[in-house]
């Protein structure tokens, strides 16, 4: 089987064939697909592709847990099936940029049909329940067709086609919410549109290779297009078919897409929904809903599933691999110098927490690369801590990193904070009704410059010598060595 894929049929195939892929039968989208994703995440198992879902024809399928190995997002990222998590994140250093480099090049190439037309339902003809659209979380207020979505907005002045992953409730067979944070591209678009016309158009791909949930679901630079980054990705551009009904592109390839104009004042409820930071937290608000104008679907479709919630969740793994790498090419973008590791744990949902060592080369580094690991545009939105450690943390190792700060820090001295930042509903320490502000806290757990020469010595030993004794004393460390 050769590397190159454009669907997720394609994908679906070689995951197959690395034996990461199971297919349950009979699921009840009333909670038992999302229960049994949960447990799925935290054993870090395998894709689920999901068939003959209760109350829907056979064939209407549902895929979840698409990128939570380092092998299956390596395989999407277009790196191949063979990565660790450790050298996914170091095959990727340095990719985020090239990728954001090439993206002119890649301008998606306009075709006049694609599999997604197989299917079409128009104007009343529209009924959406013929997908499975799960209540994820027992609190949810909705059932969400659209969770790993990638929605296509365009710039009504720049004309630059965004795509974010943003979610949607399903309200009744031809409605749908949808949900973008205020700042995000999709909603400054949108607003756009609406200041000018009333309305805007919006074309939602809630099925397709997950490529394109990736990157609409992390920080790609403004005005770049995820279409023409996905082309620069995959090597080759995007095949998009321009819609008769808002003018979008819509991936020829893809599963499932729902169009349609976003009326001005035409808002319903939506939430509460268990959220990324692992909270019900924005409770229910007043959100944009459409009338489904068309919906496209290839035969026997596959809607891709991608609920947040405690992590680890579906795309919380995703998350961290990215948005280490983006904001690693971020600092060294800003021309930080001998950064030499960046990692954003799943524990804070791959934002609330970035780590980052440095080799120190004069006063006042490590508190540059504190802040502006915080600040970027890649780590902006919903940070909380950004903690600098010296070289010799593996920041990947949560225990290492706060043993640095731990012994590495004074916290009266060693702790600066940025009030008033970039948060969001999502924020768990807001009350209901607050601005959504919150406060960022740089961690400086570097030794002092100043003394740097002088710190204590870090009592272990040798990292040669330890290997040389790990050699000798093999038989002593083999698993199950005890009981013998
Ligand atoms: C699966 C998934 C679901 C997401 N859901 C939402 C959402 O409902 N609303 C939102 O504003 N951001 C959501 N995000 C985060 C945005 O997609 C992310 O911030 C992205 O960078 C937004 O695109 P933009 O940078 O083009 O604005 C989600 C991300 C992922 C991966």
């Amino acid at each position: 089987m050769n590397d190159s894929f454009d669907d997720l049929r394609g994908w679906l195939e070689r995951v197959d064939a690395i034996g990461e892929l199971a297919h349950p039968l009979g699921a009840d989208p009333n909670l038992e697909i999302g229960a049994v994703s949960e447990i799925d995440y935290r054993r870090r198992g395998p894709a689920l592709l999901f068939d003959q879902i209760k109350g829907h024809a056979p064939g209407f399928r549902l895929l979840t847990s698409s990128t939570n190995s380092a092998r299956r997002l390596g395989l999407t990222l277009r790196m191949g099936t063979g990565h660790t998590d450790a050298s996914l994140v170091e095959a990727l250093r340095g990719s985020p940029n090239r990728w954001a480099a090439a993206a002119k090049q890649f301008d998606p190439v306009f075709v006049e049909t694609g599999p997604v037309f197989e299917n079409v339902m128009e104007g009343e003809a529209v009924d959406l329940e013929r997908f499975p659209a799960p209540l994820w979380h027992a609190e949810d207020g909705g059932r969400y067709i659209g969770t790993g979505t990638a929605v296509a907005t365009i710039d009504p002045d720049e004309h630059w086609v965004n795509l974010g992953a943003y979610r949607s409730m399903l309200v009744d067979r031809n409605h749908v919410t949808i949900n973008i944070v205020s700042g995000k591209h999709g909603r400054t678009h949108m607003d756009k549109w609406m200041a000018r016309e009333g309305r805007a158009p919006i074309a939602i791909h809630i099925g397709m290779d997950p490529l394109y949930m990736i990157l609409a679901g992390v920080e790609v630079p403004t005005g770049i297009s995820e279409l023409n980054y996905a082309g620069a990705v995959r090597g080759e551009p995007v095949k998009v078919v321009r819609s008769t009904v808002t003018g979008l592109p819509i991936i020829a390839s893809a599963e499932i897409v729902i169009e349609g104009w976003v009326v001005q004042g035409e808002l319903a409820d939506e939430g509460p929904f268990g959220e990324w930071p692992g909270y019900y937290v924005s409770g229910v608000s007043r959100e944009p809903v459409f009338k489904v104008a068309r919906v496209l679907y290839r035969n026997n479709p596959i809607v891709l599933g991608a609920p947040p919630a405690k992590p680890p969740h579906d795309y919380s793994y995703m998350r961290t691999i990215m948005k280490s790498a983006m904001i690693f090419d971020a600092l060294v973008a800003a021309g930080i110098p001998e950064i030499r590791g960046v990692y954003a744990p799943e524990c804070g949902g791959g934002r609330m927490m970035v780590i980052v060592s440095i080799r120190q080369r004069y006063p006042g580094h490590a508190r540059q690369a504190g802040f502006i690991a915080s600040q970027c545009r890649e780590a902006a939105y919903m940070g909380k801590y950004t903690i600098v450690v010296d070289e010799d943390i593996d920041v990947t190792n949560l225990e290492e990193v706060l043993w640095a700060v731990c012994t590495r820090t004074d916290p009266a001295t060693s702790i600066d904070f940025i009030r008033r930042a970039w948060a969001s509903k999502a924020e768990p320490m807001l009350r209901r009704g607050e601005p959504t502000f919150n406060s960022r806290a740089v961690i400086d757990a570097c030794k002092p410059w100043e003394w740097i020469d002088e710190f204590p010595k870090v009592a272990q030993a040798e990292p040669a010598y330890l290997r040389e004794m790990e050699a000798k004393w093999a038989d002593l460390f083999r698993p199950g060595a005890a009981q013998a």
